[in-house]
């Protein structure tokens, strides 16, 4: 880890010194914060990434909503990518993949444990019916059987199960569908660029995916490629790079990526920064164990009373914080709490860097719009492929007259559009 490196977080409310954070002097390079909604979380992580970067210290940034754009200096949206989590790195066993995708699953989209056995029992035969051993150990690049297989895989077992486990099957589809709906996992390989993306402070935009669940799994993955990839580059004294998680709670639970993360990153030199509404969204264990806590106002009392133990406060100081920004701080290195105004963005920034900002911006617009017109150009036919319990009953259902409905034919890209449409509602072409 570089010596100096000095993070200005703020002023002491008290004492009107300048309070930083300095990552080498704490017992790891992490740090947490906490807050009640529009408590300035955010901002507060903007400013952070902005300090590091200035002392080029890169960030990755998990971005769920395009807040971090003008922070980054280079904008990755994942949907260009492609993830393969049934991928296996070197020296792992293809049986801890299983078990890995299916717990990231059954965590996000809140899955029971039949029905994570169930996703087990078709994610481990999307190995062997390529004749890959689930218990050998993996010592040689192998080609991995697409994520996509598991649909199939479920609709197999669907067919040879008695009518309780497709009751099970039947309701696991409804919840995971959609996923398999998302184009980044068509492919074999991940193509994520992360020697591009560790050198400068890169904001993974996930906003484009459908739902939250989507894209807190996504994020899943895209954090355990990551892991690996890390640990590929091998063990680092200096620091790499800071991986910065807004909305953290999406992804805090016992034995997720995030936890291994945060267990296991420094000896890459490489820090978290996590932010969440709730304190209690982290284990007592996260905000013991980090190197720092931020905590801005906390409105209810729970939250109040649990982060004021952790930060040894009267939790009436935390819930009656008022002002946005203010809040108070506490490093491993001292373990006094201290009142902080955290300085805001617009006040750090130079005219040259908002300047900067302003120019990366208006050239990040020109890009998106240069890549959707081009997509609209290349649109192909979409397999409309739905899981096949869902949609055997979903069939069913439908009315005669429903299922004799003539279709309009996209003669650009082949979709089958209703009757009386102009325009197709796939490629945007007109009919
Ligand atoms: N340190 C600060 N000084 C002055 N204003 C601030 C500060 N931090 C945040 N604000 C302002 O407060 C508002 C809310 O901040 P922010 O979006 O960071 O909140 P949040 O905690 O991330 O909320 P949410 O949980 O809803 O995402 C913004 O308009 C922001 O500019
Ligand atoms: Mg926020």
């Amino acid at each position: 880890m570089q010596e100096g490196i000095k993070v200005l977080l703020g002023k002491s409310v008290r004492e009107g010194k300048k309070i930083y954070w300095e990552p080498k002097r704490e017992k790891n390079p992490h740090l947490v914060v906490v807050g009640t909604s529009g408590s300035g979380k955010t901002e507060t992580l903007r400013s952070i990434i902005l300090e590091l970067k200035r002392q080029n210290v890169p960030s990755i940034i998990i971005d769920f909503h395009a807040e971090f754009r003008d922070v980054a200096d280079q904008v990755i949206n994942l949907r260009d990518l492609t993830i393969n989590p049934l991928e296996i790195e070197l020296g792992r066993r293809p049986q801890d993949v299983v078990y890995e995708v299916a717990n990231i699953m059954k965590k996000i989209f809140s899955l029971g444990d039949q029905q994570e056995a169930l996703l087990r029992q078709a994610i481990r035969r999307c190995y062997e019916d390529n004749r890959i051993n689930i218990l050998n150990p993996v010592y040689s690049n192998m080609k991995a059987p697409p994520f996509m297989d598991i649909k199939d895989k479920i609709n197999e077992i669907y067919d040879e199960s008695d009518s309780i486990s497709r009751n099970t099957l039947f309701s696991l589809t409804n919840r995971i569908e959609a996923l398999f709906e998302v184009d980044i996992f068509f492919k074999e390989n991940t193509i994520i660029p992360f020697d591009t993306i560790i050198r400068k402070t890169t904001s993974i935009e996930l906003k484009d995916f459908p739902t939250e669940d989507i894209k807190s799994v996504i994020a899943e993955f895209f954090l355990n490629k990551l892991i690996y990839y890390l640990y590929k580059a091998g063990k680092s004294d200096s620091m790499r790079l800071h991986c910065v998680i807004d909305e953290a709670h999406r992804l805090t639970y016992e034995g997720s990526p995030l936890d291994r993360l945060l267990r296991e990153s420094r000896k890459y030199g490489t820090g978290i920064i996590l932010s969440s509404q709730r304190p209690s969204d982290f284990s007592e264990t996260i905000l013991a164990n980090s190197g720092g806590i931020i905590s801005l106002q906390c409105s209810l009392e729970k939250d109040a009373k649990f982060v004021a133990r952790q930060m040894n406060l009267d939790f009436i100081d935390v819930k009656n914080l008022t002002d946005v920004g203010s809040g108070f701080v506490k490093f491993s290195s001292d373990n006094v709490s201290r009142k902080i105004k955290i300085q805001h963005i617009n006040e750090r920034l130079t005219e040259e860097e908002k300047s900067e900002i302003e120019r990366k911006l208006r050239q990040f617009e020109r890009l998106v719009i240069k890549v959707e017109e081009k997509k609209k150009r290349k649109v192909k036919p979409k397999k409309r492929r739905k899981l096949r319990p869902a949609k055997k009953i979903l069939k069913s259902k439908k009315s005669k007259k429903e299922k004799t409905k003539r279709l309009t034919i996209c003669r650009n890209c082949l979709y089958g559009n209703e009757k009386d449409a102009l325009y197709c509602t796939e490629c945007g072409a007109r009919l």
